[in-house]
């Protein structure tokens, strides 16, 4: 059933499954972070520095209702889930996954990287936190969950597809 939405974590591989998927399906994908950059013609780290977070998680909403009617499949920014209005939307629309990953090999995945604007300069015990507050809206919002932690890109595309099928 489509729209299929990728939920979770940053640093949980939503975007490369939505590839892979893509791929393996034939069908086109779609990325909430990326349609907000669009929208707004700035990087997601410029938009949370110059207009700060809420202004973001309100285009981030608005872009997520846009995608409805897309027959295929939607990778989601980590903090989608934030709000009831969104969590009920995924809930309601199409089919959606959580990509579930331990939090160390998260860390492994994003150690370095400076375009997540609640990851930088953050530490582990932060980011700890942030990943446990988030866990119960994932696991109760998505249809079915994965766990990638140690599934290679093509197994965890395979497990997705024999459950969508
Ligand atoms: C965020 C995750 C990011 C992006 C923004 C906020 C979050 O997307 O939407 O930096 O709140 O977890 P990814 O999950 O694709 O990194």
């Amino acid at each position: 059933m489509l729209p299929l939405y990728i939920i979770g974590f940053m640093g949980a591989g939503k975007t490369t499954i939505g590839q892979k998927l893509s791929q393996d399906l034939h069908i086109p994908v779609f990325d909430t972070d990326h349609l907000v950059e669009q929208a707004e013609g700035k990087k997601i780290s410029q938009i949370f520095a110059e207009k700060g977070e809420p202004y973001f998680r309100d285009k981030e909403s608005e872009i997520l209702l846009s995608t409805k009617n897309i027959n295929g499949i939607i990778t989601t920014g980590g903090g989608i889930i934030l709000r009831k209005e969104n969590r009920d939307f995924i809930q309601t629309t199409g089919s959606s996954v959580f990509l579930k990953c331990r939090i160390e090999k998260i860390m492994e995945r994003i150690e370095y990287d400076t375009s997540r604007p609640l990851f930088v300069n953050k530490t582990l015990d932060e980011v700890q936190a942030l990943y446990e507050s988030r866990l119960c809206f994932y696991e109760n919002t998505a249809k079915f969950i994965i766990d990638t932690t140690h599934l290679s890109i093509d197994e965890t595309s395979y497990e997705i597809i024999k459950r969508i099928k």
